[in-house]
């Protein structure tokens, strides 16, 4: 990366912070023109299972239009396109129209438990008139989006302790309790019925749909049968009173996203295992607070807990979520940036992921202006196996890119 934006003629900069390094790049030769902050992330979720894999994770392969590799799309192939759009301005022109300032880092995919001190510490170099931001996706494969909301999460793990060691099931069955039914009965009473979250207080901050925007979801082209039939359910489980779009974008929600314990290899044990444990993780709206969230959760269980196990509840990392400004001058560039590279004018959505730092870039660096203009598609399979990234939106990332370039010399005139 580092050499790679050098070649191209950016001065870079190697940070290194507590955890991963933090790669800066800049080229900010016209001081009285706009400054364009670009942010992405060169990590990435683990390969595994590597057996689900048709090629190497690690080794891009292109086939049929994609091309094949962990973090084709999230969000490395992303964020190349603003290299290549970069690389190719400075060979047409010899310079580019705006200063730029990339930030690059390495722990998105953890929270970016390390870049909120590193910002803080560099804010004045950083300052700009707007961070664009390619790190999510498109509407669907035909309809290219701008992003102006994103969830935030907060993420726990429960570990319950039984006895001592692991028991014969019929020489102490009927005494002593067994963790994983601790367990499973904690997770069953975390969500009511009819699904939505039991956890007192949860929704207290949550902001009801205005009606302006339920009818601006209500008219982007969801196509629900297309969606089931990609995730092979017969249907869909929403929050009653909204729609398949609302509860995946904009509604709060909590998963568990594994659990361990007792025995599961081939044939029967009978065993009552000593210990037994659960992740779980809540997507956020805009208006509730991670910390507050994981301290609501953990009190919960912790009181409905019962007193023949111990509970131990660990907060994991959290992202705090953001709803973008839609009207500003900058937005409407990058929406005649997305249009210019795609052909076709974006739809605005909120996207259901997180991305931990961005409400930081708000608040640390006063930034309005937030670009999310995500390249990728739907089905890219993003954190999953054969994730790829269309050559088609490489090349329209890029020329949305370039384009952006030249939109924002004339948006924000200081
Ligand atoms: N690029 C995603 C976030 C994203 C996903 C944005 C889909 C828009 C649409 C990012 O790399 C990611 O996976 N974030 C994690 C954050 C977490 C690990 C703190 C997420 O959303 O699970
Ligand atoms: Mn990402
Ligand atoms: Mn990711």
């Amino acid at each position: 990366m580092l050499n790679h934006c050098k070649r191209i003629g950016l001065e870079v900069q190697l940070h290194d912070t507590a955890g991963h390094p933090v790669i800066t790049a800049f080229r900010c030769h016209h001081p009285s023109r706009p400054t364009l902050l670009i942010y992405g992330h060169y990590d990435v979720q683990p390969a595994e299972p590597e057996e689900d894999w048709n090629a190497l994770p690690f080794q891009p392969t292109v086939r049929d239009g994609f091309i094949y590799a962990r973090g084709a799309s999230d969000d490395k192939g992303q964020f190349f396109t603003y290299l290549k759009a970069l690389e190719v301005v400075l060979a047409a022109r010899g310079d580019l129209p705006i200063n730029v300032k990339l930030l690059v880092e390495g722990e998105e995919e953890i929270g970016s438990p390390h870049l909120g001190a590193f910002l803080n510490k560099h804010r004045e170099q950083l300052k700009a008139d707007a961070i664009a931001i390619s790190d999510g996706s498109q509407f669907s494969d035909t309809v290219p989006a701008i992003t102006y909301g994103l969830r935030g999460l907060a993420y726990l793990e429960l570990s319950v302790q039984g006895p001592r060691t692991d028991l014969h099931s019929g020489s102490f069955g009927g005494i002593a309790l067994n963790p994983i039914h601790a367990l499973v009965n904690l997770l069953d009473r975390l969500k009511n019925p009819d699904g939505t979250i039991a956890i007192p207080g949860f929704y207290d901050a949550v902001a009801p749909l205005e009606p302006w925007e339920r009818e601006a979801m209500k008219a982007l082209p969801f196509d629900e049968d297309k969606l089931k039939a990609y995730l092979g359910l017969p249907s869909l489980c929403v929050e009653p009173g909204y729609n398949a779009l609302e509860s995946k974008t904009a509604r709060p929600t909590l998963d568990v996203n594994g659990i361990w314990g007792g025995f599961s290899g081939e044939g029967a044990k009978t065993v009552i295992p000593a210990k037994a444990g659960a992740k779980v993780s809540m997507r956020l709206e805009p208006h509730q607070k991670p910390q507050e969230i994981a301290e609501l959760f953990t009190r919960y269980v912790k009181d409905l807990c019962p007193k023949e196990v111990r509970l131990e509840v660990k907060a994991l990392h959290g992202a705090e979520p953001v709803l973008m400004s839609r009207d500003l001058p900058q937005v409407q560039a990058a929406a005649r940036a997305i249009e210019t590279g795609f052909g076709v004018a974006p739809v605005f959505i909120r996207e259901g992921g997180s991305i931990p730092i961005v409400n930081l870039f708000k608040e640390l660096l006063g930034l309005k202006a937030i670009l999310l203009m995500g390249l990728g598609r739907p089905d890219d399979g993003a954190h999953a196996p054969n994730e790829r990234f269309a050559l088609r939106d490489f090349k329209n990332g890029i020329r949305s890119v370039a384009a952006l370039l030249f939109e924002m010399e004339t948006c924000c005139v200081r």
